[in-house]
């Protein structure tokens, strides 16, 4: 078997959980042999320090066979993905905001790129909707995406309390962002909801046209009124073949199969003509779950008999 050369881009949550993860059970067939991140002078830890270099460098170098772009954001990892795949190397990213707002693009470009991670981090939803997509024709997606807002509603829920403490807290606990507009606003759900309408429907989702609520005015008042109706307020990010997509706070009835995924979990609910419903829940957030889907892409972009 041959040994697949890692280059990581990004060296953040999710970058060393990767790290940490392809040392730990994935050293046979993997070993990263250079890494780029945003401040050269912050202290790492001393495994890597050799091993550090430019993000333009990395993407040419013929010491790396496979491409990990965990640093995030629109530009320059765009620019650094087709660097990659046109040097022939594969990609593997997170990058859910990248993925939604370049999906057909990145999708023509050609080469190896792989995403799973960009959606439900360590959920495996992005495979399970391909292959659904493949004998079905999709109807409906309906996830709660974001594990900060659901951590945050299901605190204000349990705990009688407002949205501002419950999300100063959860910036103490890592669970939220030091800027948490993308998820608190509905910008996370926008783009993974938007990633899974596009491998549904076959083509890119205008985000302009997503109607998009986040959690940013919810009020206690407003949890109790729904669970005096016995029902659950969740920030749902929902795709229809007919209506598109929408993320929206939702009060869901309990027998709702997204009604009792609570905190950091995630779940998605797929519909297709001749699969009447499959739901998938699990860790939708975090380093070491992400790094998981991350590393299942590599093992399955491999060139040897590790991905059969
Ligand atoms: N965290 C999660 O739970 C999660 C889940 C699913 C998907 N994702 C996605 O995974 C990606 C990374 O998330 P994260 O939470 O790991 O972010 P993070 O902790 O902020 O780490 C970002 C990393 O990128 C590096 N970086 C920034 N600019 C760079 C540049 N120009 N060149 C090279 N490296 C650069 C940073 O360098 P410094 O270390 O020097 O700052 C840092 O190491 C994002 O696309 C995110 O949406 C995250």
């Amino acid at each position: 078997m041959s040994l697949s050369r890692v280059g990581l881009i990004g060296f953040g949550t999710v970058g060393a959980a990767v790290y940490e993860l392809i040392e730990t059970n994935l050293w046979e067939a993997f070993e990263v042999t250079k890494v780029a991140v945003g401040n050269p002078n912050k202290a790492r830890s001393a495994a890597i320090g050799d091993l550090l270099c430019d993000a333009n460098e990395l993407v040419r170098s013929s010491e790396v066979d496979v491409v990990v772009e965990v640093m995030g954001g629109e530009s320059p990892a765009l620019e650094l993905i087709k660097t990659a795949l046109t040097a022939g190397k594969r990609v593997v990213t997170a990058n859910k905001e990248l993925i939604a707002k370049h999906y057909d693009a990145l999708m023509e470009f050609g080469g190896d790129l792989r995403y799973e991670a960009a959606v439900g981090a360590g959920i495996p939803v992005i495979q399970v909707l391909k292959t659904l997509a493949r004998t079905n024709r999709i109807q409906s997606i309906q996830g709660i995406l974001n594990g900060t807002t659901n951590y945050i509603l299901s605190e204000m829920e349990a705990r009688q309390a407002e949205l501002a403490p419950i999300l100063r807290e959860s910036q103490e606990l890592g669970y939220a962002e030091a800027d948490p507009t993308s998820d608190i606003e509905g910008f996370d759900s926008m783009y993974k909801i938007a990633i899974l309408g596009a491998i549904a429907s076959g083509e890119q989702l205008d985000l302009t046209q997503i109607h998009r609520e986040g959690i940013q005015e919810m009020s206690l008042q407003r949890v109790q009124e729904a669970a005096e109706h016995g029902k659950r307020l969740k920030l749902v990010a929902t795709w229809s073949r007919e209506s598109g997509a929408r993320v929206v706070p939702q009060a869901l009835p309990m027998d709702h199969p997204l009604a009792r995924v609570d905190g950091v979990l995630n779940a998605v609910k797929i519909e297709g003509d001749f699969m009447p419903s499959l739901t998938l829940m699990g860790t939708g957030a975090g380093g070491r779950a992400t790094a998981s889907a991350i590393c299942g892409d590599l093992v399955a972009s491999a060139p040897s008999t590790m991905s059969s």
